[in-house]
């Protein structure tokens, strides 16, 4: 393994440990072994389980941080400069499905800069993890983004609104654009694991509208140190819009216009 720091190993342990009770829970999916009271209650557990584990764990290695996590919500530190941010299950419909690709997202931010993240792929063990300016990894090997630098070869992910959630014909719109021009579009389910993927040159880049904190936060930190650009799609922040644009330094701008139509 490559040199982490000590927080870095704090935040990985913590992944891991409430990886193993998500690893249970999917497999009772899997086998059809869920609760009576019907799959999506039991996932809500699964869910909030894992956030318990990972809560306690952090307040304990790190007494004072705060935390803005998706079911617990801020919870406000006596350290007002670093504040975990952490969605404990992405890929909730994935997970409920038995479609064995969720995660679990860790992310750091320290005087407002987002400066270490860790994505869990639980069921395939990969952990890709990156502290700012000390660059990114899955598991131990070095991560870079993908070097294509026509839209015509490159794969792009992209997420889609879901369950009332406003935006689908814009969200068509941008689709529509991008598929004509490039090798094609995935929509995988997982957010954090999709900015993962584009750290590891597996998407050329992925963007989506109405995210949140807890989806991008570690994402952005592990595809910033594996030599990539993430940013907001109208130039905002996104942390606080929650629409996301990440890729290479040479498709960044070009994704960004297209998915803009402007
Ligand atoms: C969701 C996933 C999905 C994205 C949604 C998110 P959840 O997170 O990241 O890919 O399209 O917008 O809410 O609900 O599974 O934690
Ligand atoms: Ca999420
Ligand atoms: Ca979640």
């Amino acid at each position: 393994m490559p040199q982490a720091s000590a927080t870095m190993n704090v935040m990985i342990a913590a992944a891991r440990k409430a990886a193993r009770a998500l690893a249970r829970d999917f497999g009772e999916i899997e086998n059809l072994q869920v609760s009576r009271k019907g799959p999506s209650d039991f996932v809500t557990s699964a869910d909030i389980k894992a956030e318990k584990t990972i809560f306690e764990d952090l307040s304990k290695a790190r007494p004072g941080y705060g935390f803005v996590m998706e079911e617990r919500g801020v919870v406000e530190g006596t350290d007002k400069t670093n504040r975990w941010i952490v969605d404990p299950l992405d890929g909730t419909t994935n997970f409920l499905h038995a479609i064995p690709h969720f995660a679990i997202s860790i992310g750091l931010e320290r005087e407002g800069v987002l400066v270490a993240g860790v994505v869990y792929n639980v069921v395939r063990d990969e952990l890709f993890w990156a502290e700012k300016g000390a660059g990114a990894y899955l598991n131990d090997r070095r991560l870079r983004v993908a070097g294509r630098s026509d839209m015509r070869d490159a794969l792009f992910a992209t997420g889609t609104p879901f369950n009332g959630k406003p935006g689908h014909a814009k969200a068509l719109g941008e689709i529509e654009r991008v598929i004509a021009k490039t090798a094609g579009i995935r929509r995988f389910g997982s957010a954090a694991l999709d900015l993962a993927y584009v750290a590891a040159g597996r998407f050329d880049g992925f963007w989506e509208r109405g995210l949140n904190a807890w989806d991008i936060a570690a994402g952005a930190v592990i595809v910033r140190e594996a030599g990539g650009v993430v940013t907001e799609i109208d130039g905002d922040d996104f942390m606080k819009t929650g629409a996301v644009l990440a890729s290479n330094q040479a498709l960044a701008p070009q994704l960004q216009q297209t998915v803009r139509g402007s």
